[in-house]
């Protein structure tokens, strides 16, 4: 990317937007603003190819930790799915889920809770389905240690996720601008390593690509995914 869009962006973040953010009431930006910036951002062309190259390979009982607005039901295969439970603790994103939820030809379960704590049985799920997710999650390291409690054995978690760049300068910009991002991006960190942060949690990565999504800024477009198991 052009040093000069780095100082574009970062100048507008750091001198625009977040001392706006402190004066508006964040909690009505969160209630109001962000659940339709999710909606849209995430339904993006680049991420909507990336979630059809995971998303078909799911089966049997699925968990889908932050499933936001729903973007990845289109792609469940209901020939190979039984349920999709989804965890996210934000009800207006659940609202927008279930409206695409009812148009699915699916059994759906929404729990409007953290993946940190996740209310489900040791070894009751098929397969784990994070996409976009293990970024804005406070914590991730508890997440993923609960993902890895209720998965049956050779069970799956497949992910596409944005992160840390392998590119020195991207990801040092990463880090600078990480210290506004997560205020605007609903808690979003564009610097987690997320093939590292998996298999510190003690999974086996089967399939791993990365690469920066076409017709996207470097310092969120830098894709990780695949399939990994506990
Ligand atoms: C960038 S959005 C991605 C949504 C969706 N996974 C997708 O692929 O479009 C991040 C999602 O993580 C959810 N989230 C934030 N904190 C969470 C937590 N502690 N546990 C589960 N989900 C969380 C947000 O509510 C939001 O839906």
């Amino acid at each position: 990317m052009k040093k000069i869009q780095y100082y574009l962006v970062s100048t507008i973040v750091i001198f625009i937007v977040s001392p706006l953010l402190r004066v508006i009431n964040k909690s009505w930006y969160n209630r109001k603003i962000l659940p339709l910036t999710i909606n849209r951002s995430c339904a993006s062309k680049p991420m909507m190819y990336q979630r059809k190259k995971i998303i078909p390979n799911a089966s049997g009982t699925v968990l889908e930790i932050g499933i936001g607005p729903g973007h990845n039901l289109q792609f469940y295969d209901s020939s190979k799915v039984d349920k999709v439970i989804g965890v996210d603790p934000s009800n207006e994103l659940n609202e927008i889920a279930k409206k695409k939820a009812n148009k699915n030809n699916i059994d759906i379960e929404f729990l409007l809770t953290t993946a940190e704590s996740i209310p489900l049985e040791d070894n009751s799920v098929d397969t784990a389905i994070s996409t976009y997710t293990l970024c804005s999650i406070p914590n991730p390291d508890a997440s993923l240690q609960e993902i890895k409690r209720v998965l049956k054995p050779g069970g799956n978690l497949l992910f596409s996720e944005h992160g840390k760049s392998p590119d020195r300068g991207v990801a040092r910009f990463q880090n600078l601008i990480d210290f506004f991002w997560p205020e605007i991006a609903g808690g979003c960190h564009l610097n987690r390593n997320m093939s590292e942060m998996i298999q510190t949690n003690g999974f086996e990565i089967k399939e791993l690509d990365t690469m920066y999504v076409p017709g996207t800024q470097k310092f969120v477009g830098f894709n990780y995914w695949g399939a990994a198991t506990p």
